[in-house]
């Protein structure tokens, strides 16, 4: 921040959801500027700097991130990059909000947290269902008791991709893995979000494509796991790019049900202002609307009647991010959150692999 309190941020990398996402939450953000811009691909770098009306542009993010006049760095490039960017922006200082997945696997992604930490900079997991008004709304639920003893989780992302090219998403040199990274992660912090540490877990995942585009996709196209909680609750996720009809965008399926002695709550991401209950003996569901204070991020000065619900909840988080900069605290999503959902990544691979029951490490499951 520079003596009159404006923060200066870069955003490395100009695609899809830098544009869609974070430029516009920024734009909401008083007292901060988007000062720099950087991309690899110069026709995407130029679109974005004149887009945005950031004044540096660069294809390098050494050029960009070690600037003075940057206080903090948005990364959301592919996955193989989030590590040495952010490495690389915390140690000249830089507050840091990294897209998920945070890293390529768990020790890269711990060793995010930790240089965060000790260099004493903000840091961020763009977990950005977290934001969801019907989401805080549940965990506020949960958090007072009203799910009685948990016994059940169940998250489901259904998305219907076709066979259409994805770009670095279908590479693992790149992406690390494919609709795991790219869709269960966030499925994952639900998971930790609710009902805490993942003890132990088993996983399956598939893939039919050989080929996207007339080029190899290595990665898997669904992933279903099975697992116990710390807190003594089943977890069951699945997540598919291959929902034939379920719609390719935020608009398709995306389910979270938590089952316990005191109640069901059903979740369903594109009804961002409600919830459904079931209580017990009930014979069906009943909506719940979500309270007018859960509609935005406290202090946000976003107004959810302007714009789609569907998108414009995404805006708070990088609110959060700047207050908690602002705040000097800890961010509400930090790598910390990342790293977690990383190491339980890392076990579904393992799974995958091996076709055994894997256990989390106590420390993951106890801290
Ligand atoms: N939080 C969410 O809800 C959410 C949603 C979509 C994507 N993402 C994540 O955001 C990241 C980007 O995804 P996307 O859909 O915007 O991808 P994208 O392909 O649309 O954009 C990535 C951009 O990064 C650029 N790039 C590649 N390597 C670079 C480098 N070394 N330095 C600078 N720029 C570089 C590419 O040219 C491209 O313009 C991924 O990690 C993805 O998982 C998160």
């Amino acid at each position: 921040m520079n003596r009159s309190g404006q923060l200066n941020f870069a955003l490395i990398g100009c695609g899809a959801i830098a544009l869609q996402n974070h430029f516009p939450g920024l734009a909401l953000c008083p007292e901060t500027r988007l000062l720099a811009v950087c991309d690899t691909d110069p026709a995407r770098l130029e679109a974005a700097r004149r887009c945005t009306g950031a004044t540096v542009a660069s294809t390098r993010f050494e050029d960009v991130v070690t600037r003075d006049d940057v206080h903090a760095v948005i990364i959301a490039t592919p996955n193989v990059t989030h590590a040495p960017v952010a490495l690389t922006a915390i140690q000249h200082g830089k507050h840091v909000l990294c897209e998920k997945p945070l890293a390529m696997n768990a020790g890269e992604a711990w060793s995010m947290a930790r240089a965060a930490e000790q260099a004493g900079v903000r840091h961020m997991t763009a977990f950005t269902y977290r934001f969801v008004p019907a989401m805080r709304y549940l965990v506020h639920r949960v958090r007072q008791g009203d799910l009685g003893q948990p016994y059940h989780f169940r998250a489901c992302r259904l998305q219907d991709w076709g066979t259409r090219p994805l770009g670095w998403r279908q590479r693992r040199d790149l992406a690390g893995t494919g609709e795991l990274g790219d869709m269960l992660s966030h499925r994952l912090d639900f998971g930790h979000l609710l009902m805490g540490p993942v003890r132990r877990l088993t996983a399956h995942w598939r893939r039919w494509h050989e080929f996207r585009g007339n080029q190899p996709n290595e990665l898997d196209e669904w992933v279903g796991v099975l697992g116990d909680f710390a807190n003594g609750a089943t977890g069951v996720w699945e997540s598919s790019k291959l929902a034939t009809g379920r719609n390719d965008s935020w608009r398709s399926p995306d389910t979270v049900e938590l089952n316990g002695s005191h109640a069901t709550f059903l979740y369903e991401t594109r009804e961002w202002n409600r919830l459904w209950i079931g209580r017990p003996g009930g014979q069906q569901l009943e909506c719940l609307e979500v309270p007018r204070e859960f509609w935005t991020w406290p202090g946000s000065p976003r107004d959810p009647a302007q714009g789609d619900p569907l998108v414009t909840f995404r805006y708070d988080q990088i609110w959060e991010f700047v207050q908690a900069i602002r705040e000097q605290r800890p961010c509400a999503v930090t790598f910390h959150d990342g790293a977690r959902v990383q190491q339980v990544m890392d076990a579904i691979v393992r799974s995958a692999e091996t076709h055994q029951w894997v256990d989390l490490p106590a420390w993951n499951h106890t801290s």
